[in-house]
């Protein structure tokens, strides 16, 4: 009788004596609520309105908190119960996962997430990776419970969504000459580059990643790494005219505080939060030298105008003139951890990317907090020998480190741990060029985190992360999923 290798690792599973091959089709009973959950399970099972063997989805009105689930099977009847839909959804992970590998066994688990927020970042300003593989992409991180998809669609190299009142965003600036050559970084491969996502393709990806319990959280970051952008509309920027960076790096290229800058980010971000239901926008802030709006004219009668004292304090005041568009349009704003250093308003949820010191001063600050350190979760890093992996941008981050990655430690003071959503790793892709190579980057570390955002700290140090993980990656290959194999 197999093990229950459940992936994350459940809160609590009680195991009974026993298992079943259950005879098809099997009768499903489901509120409305469960529609989706049902329907993630009608490629491993056959469903029907009667069968012998029967899943039963039953509403437990109020009792389980948000994403909570009692998952019991007992020879021949499965009965699920949860307080949402997402609820739902997760139990139906579960049951895919005991469905995939054998017979059913009999076994009551009761499961709820650590986390609120379990996302996983995918850059595609730097290499794009078709709709299809970014599905199949969300299918893998669905079966695993993650919950948030943060989609970097724009940066210096490519800005990658259509936004229809200002068309050379893409006809301009989701091209690039070439792009550094592999293996030979400070060389262009002499290779023209372009992609974007039309807003069907974005309505179509984020319904996708809805049915299967993931919001989709888009950046626009600014008011750095906005090349693309200026090279598309030089009359947004600050300085001189730019073109699609064909460099990896930090570009001095900032986007304006005229007027002019200001009525076109409003723009921007007005078709953005009507493409995305979710409640967040990612407004980007990260790595935005201050050069070019200390010498810039405009900067300067800002600063005055506004009471500001410096250019860094400007891109605090910038920043809280776009939160107040976001606000306006019914969404909140997430951000960098650069955006702690220049006055961000209480509701920007921080991301920490550098490391725990900055997520617990923005704790400390007031900000709600994403833990995405460079330590643990940056998965643009090396997971081998370098000499014998892909290459990557630097770094070590293996599938142990991720695992042992702690979010609240002993340093965290109960005041500022309610602060924190949740965790997410990033996949920065300047040297990621195709979606079986994202995968690559991706699984299993993906599964380490997804049991560091959803596990309690007991299920996940059980000592079990071996075999569940191992078991994940013959699921994600019978999705065709790619993956680094575990050493
Ligand atoms: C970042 O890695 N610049 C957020």
């Amino acid at each position: 009788m197999g093990e229950i290798l459940i992936l994350p690792a459940p809160l609590s599973v009680e195991r009974g004596t026993g298992a079943f091959d259950a005879p098809r089709p099997w009768g499903v009973h489901a509120p409305a609520m469960a529609k989706d959950a049902v329907a993630s399970l009608g490629d491993v099972v056959r469903l029907a309105d009667r069968g012998r063997a029967q899943i039963l989805f039953a509403e437990v009105e109020g009792d389980l908190p948000p994403e909570a689930y009692v998952l019991t099977v007992e020879a021949p009847r499965v009965r699920v119960e949860a307080s949402t839909r997402e609820g739902f959804l997760r139990a139906a992970s579960s049951l895919r996962q005991l469905l995939h590998d054998g017979p059913l066994p009999v076994v009551r688990i009761e499961d709820a997430p650590r986390f609120a927020w379990r996302g996983l970042h995918v850059d595609v300003a730097r290499h794009a990776f078709p709709l299809a593989d970014l599905k199949r992409f969300v299918d893998a991180m669905a079966l695993q419970k993650f919950n948030r998809l943060h989609w970097h669609l724009t940066d210096d190299q490519g800005w990658r969504i259509e936004i229809t009142s200002w068309p050379r965003l893409t006809s301009v600036g989701s091209r690039r000459a070439e792009s550094p050559r592999r293996g030979a970084r400070e060389e262009g491969d002499g290779t023209p580059y372009a992609a974007y996502y039309t807003q069907d393709d974005v309505r179509e990806l984020v319904a996708y990643a809805a049915v299967r319990g993931i919001s989709v959280v888009p950046e626009i970051d600014m008011p750095g790494h906005a090349q693309a952008a200026l090279a598309a509309y030089p009359q947004v920027g600050s300085g001189a005219p730019a073109e699609v960076w064909t460099r990896w790096g930090i570009s001095e290229r900032l986007f304006g505080v005229h007027d002019k800058a200001l009525s076109f980010l409003d723009d921007v971000l007005e078709e953005v939060a009507a493409l995305f239901p979710g409640p967040f926008v990612h407004l980007g802030g990260d790595e935005a030298p201050t050069a070019e709006w200390e010498v810039c004219a405009h900067a300067a009668e800002r600063m005055q105008a506004e009471g500001v004292a410096d250019a860094r304090a400007l891109q605090g005041w910038f920043h809280r003139r776009m939160a107040a568009t976001l606000a306006r349009l019914g969404k909140r704003p997430v951000a960098w951890d650069e955006v702690l250093e220049c006055g961000a308003p209480k509701e920007t949820i921080v991301m920490a990317w550098r490391d725990a010191a900055h997520a617990q001063a923005a704790a400390r600050a007031g900000h709600d907090v994403v833990l995405c350190p460079m330590s643990h979760a940056y998965f643009d890093h090396y997971q081998g020998p370098e000499a014998s992996e892909p290459e990557a941008i630097g770094g070590f981050t293996d599938l142990a480190t991720v695992h042992s990655f702690e979010p609240l430690d002993d340093t965290w003071p109960a005041e500022q741990a309610k602060h924190l959503l949740g965790v997410q790793a990033n996949l920065w892709s300047e040297y990621i060029h195709d979606a079986e190579h994202l995968e690559y980057m991706a699984w299993p570390r993906g599964s380490a985190l997804a049991e560091v955002a959803w596990s309690s700290r007991e299920a996940r140090t059980d000592g079990g992360f071996e075999v569940r993980v191992a078991r994940m990656m013959e699921r994600l290959e019978a999705m065709g999923v790619t993956h680094r194999r575990i050493s």
